[in-house]
């Protein structure tokens, strides 16, 4: 048995965590917590509700049922006014990157400083967009826009960005999805950088099990709104449950195939019409 977590050690705690969305039940009572310094991993098939479990612990979607704390102060009943100076706390990387394509790399990663904090002398700006670009090997992209970026290293300026406030935590939303293995490495290692240098905890979603293996502390498999399984790499590996070991392999269950086939039947008959 591992030692339990001191309750100042958790610094996110989901509590009975559920939303529905009009009837239907996407998170069903999902009782987490997320200890300082670790990096947990969440799993599970695309549509199984990952990106809305993040957005609840920065209350950018709000619970049907549950509670969602951060350090011992309960967040999601807060209005937007309150909710800042969480959220200064948090770093939240989007699936896809959104950077603002009209900003330059500079002022993408000064905005949530100049939003968040009072500091406006230029040198300072400058010095806190310098560090965090160099730690993300992106030190003199300060005046490109994001079209002319590849793929990698919009995800790069994207996480300078989540770091420029310092924050506590990282919610990560897909952050290797969509590059090559080598570029997904480098993400990979950024994560685990971030942990090490600056100790943050960190709270990665994602589809990718090597990904997963290389940076989770923890990894946790969602499956109709439950938690299916919480372990290591290992556990999650070693398991016989035959949803997890179709996640792993990337094979379709019989049920799934089932129900777009009647879905293709739908849209056969549709295009008849
Ligand atoms: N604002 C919303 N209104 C209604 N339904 C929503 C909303 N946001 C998400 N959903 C539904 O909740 C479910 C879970 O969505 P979510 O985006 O969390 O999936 P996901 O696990 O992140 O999938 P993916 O791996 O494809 O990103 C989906 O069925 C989605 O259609
Ligand atoms: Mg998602």
């Amino acid at each position: 048995m591992g030692k339990k977590p001191e309750a100042n050690d958790r610094v996110v705690v989901l509590k009975g965590l559920t939303k529905r969305f009009g009837n239907t039940v996407v998170l069903d009572g999902i009782t987490l917590s997320f200890e300082k310094g670790k990096t947990t991993v969440i799993i599970g098939p695309s549509g199984c509700g990952k990106t809305v479990l993040i957005k609840h612990i920065i209350v950018l979607l709000r619970p049907s049922a549950g509670e969602v704390y951060f350090h011992n102060q309960r967040i999601d009943n807060l209005n937007e006014k309150e909710l800042e100076s969480v959220r200064t706390q948090m770093g939240f990387l989007f699936q896809g990157g959104a950077l603002f394509d009209s900003f330059t790399v500079y002022e993408n990663i000064i905005f949530p400083v100049k939003q968040h904090t009072d500091i406006h002398d230029k040198k300072k700006l400058d010095e806190i967009v310098r560090t965090k670009l160099a730690m993300v090997g992106m030190d003199g992209f300060q005046d490109y826009y994001p079209a002319s970026l590849s793929g990698g290293q919009k995800k790069r300026v994207a996480l300078a960005r989540a770091v420029a406030l310092n924050p506590e935590v990282i919610l990560y939303d897909e952050p290797t999805t969509g590059l090559d293995p080598i570029r997904a490495d480098i993400i990979n290692e950024l994560i685990l950088k971030t942990q090490k240098e600056l100790g943050i905890t960190s709270i990665v979603v994602t589809h990718d099990m090597n990904s997963a293996s290389k940076i989770g502390d923890r990894i946790v498999m969602l499956h109709n709104g439950k938690i299916l399984l919480e372990g290591d790499a290992e556990t999650i590996k070693n398991s016989k449950l035959p949803e997890v070991q179709r996640f792993i392999k990337g094979e379709i269950s019989d049920t799934d195939l089932q129900s777009m086939q009647i879905s293709f039947e739908d849209i056969k008959s549709d295009e008849k019409k």
